[in-house]
């Protein structure tokens, strides 16, 4: 047995979480402090910012878009000014921007989405590994990608694409780093309630009933879901894990479109109209 007592015991750590005010980013920003990591947290946000700065004192919140690119060199100081090394980087940043079918979307537009999702990531991850390297062996980048990286999105064709690239980065930089001992993986959820995709508002009141239905685990995620892959994914357990990804899903990808009808019977048969991303006219 080679395994710490306590694998999940980030004392001595420092994990930076962009985008951690709220959401999923903000639930693996909580469980990494709970585990006793020193955090600094990069959000745009001020409100937000305040909020989490708040509720975890401790915790070195910068205020920052990480679109900016000024920002990873100015978070590499913050994190050498900390503790000189960077045990974990999450780079958890990335909205769907515009939900609209791909002929609509203009060329501005487009290289927005791709910014946002996986632009900045590169940036911020390349900035990072000197960081990373001072923590080095054992340290890890978790990139937050998105079951839409392995599934089909109607009207996020270019947001897909660019978890999808997230994904293949992943298992490159994977190769690259291992002789290092620096480990690359992602978390991809599947719809999780947090304020970007707010279940009350994406789910039709009429719809509502069944949504224990359309996941096989019985419900959507919550910002806790992803907390515990990174968790894992970040600490010795998973130390021979790289270049992949944990689904964190409910089972919704194995699940393929099966799913079950009120009177709780497997069906692929289509039941609902209306997903929250209806475009008008279409
Ligand atoms: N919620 C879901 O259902 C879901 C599903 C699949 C993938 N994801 C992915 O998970 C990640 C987090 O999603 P979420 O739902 O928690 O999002 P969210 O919008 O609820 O929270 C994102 C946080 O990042 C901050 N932020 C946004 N842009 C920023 C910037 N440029 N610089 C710094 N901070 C910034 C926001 O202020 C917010 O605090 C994203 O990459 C998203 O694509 C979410």
């Amino acid at each position: 047995m080679t395994l710490p007592s306590n694998p999940l015991d980030y004392s001595g750590k420092t994990i930076l979480v962009t985008g951690g005010g709220v959401g999923i980013g903000r639930g693996i920003a909580e469980a990494f402090a709970n585990a006793g990591a020193t955090l600094i947290i990069a959000e745009i946000d001020a409100d937000r910012a305040a909020d989490v700065q708040a509720e975890l004192p401790d915790a070195h919140v910068v205020v920052c878009d990480v679109l900016d690119r000024a920002t990873p060199a100015l978070l590499v100081e913050k994190v050498k000014a900390v503790s000189g090394k960077l045990d974990v980087l999450v780079n958890n940043v990335g909205h769907f921007v515009h939900a609209l079918p791909f002929d609509m979307l203009g060329g501005d537009q487009i290289d927005e989405i791709l910014d946002v999702n996986i632009g900045q990531l590169l940036r911020m991850t390349s900035t990072m590994l000197p960081m990373l390297r001072a923590a080095a062996p054992g340290s890890s980048v978790i990139n937050v990608t998105s079951i839409e990286a392995y599934r089909g999105i109607p009207y996020c064709s270019v947001y897909a694409a660019a978890k999808a690239g997230i994904a293949g980065f992943t298992k490159s930089l994977a190769l690259e780093l291992a002789p290092e001992g620096i480990r690359v993986n992602d978390i991809a959820p599947e719809t999780t309630d947090t304020p970007q995709v707010a279940l009350d508002v994406m789910i039709p009141p009429e719809n509502r009933a069944n949504m224990d239905k359309w996941i096989p685990l019985g419900r959507f995620g919550t910002p806790d879901d992803c907390a515990g892959a990174a968790l894992y994914l970040a600490s010795p357990l998973a130390a021979w894990v790289t270049g992949t990804a944990i689904h964190v899903d409910g089972g919704a990808l194995a699940a393929a479109g099966w799913t079950r009808t009120p009177t709780g019977e497997w069906t692929v048969v289509p039941m609902v109209t209306g997903n929250g991303l209806k475009i008008p006219g279409r």
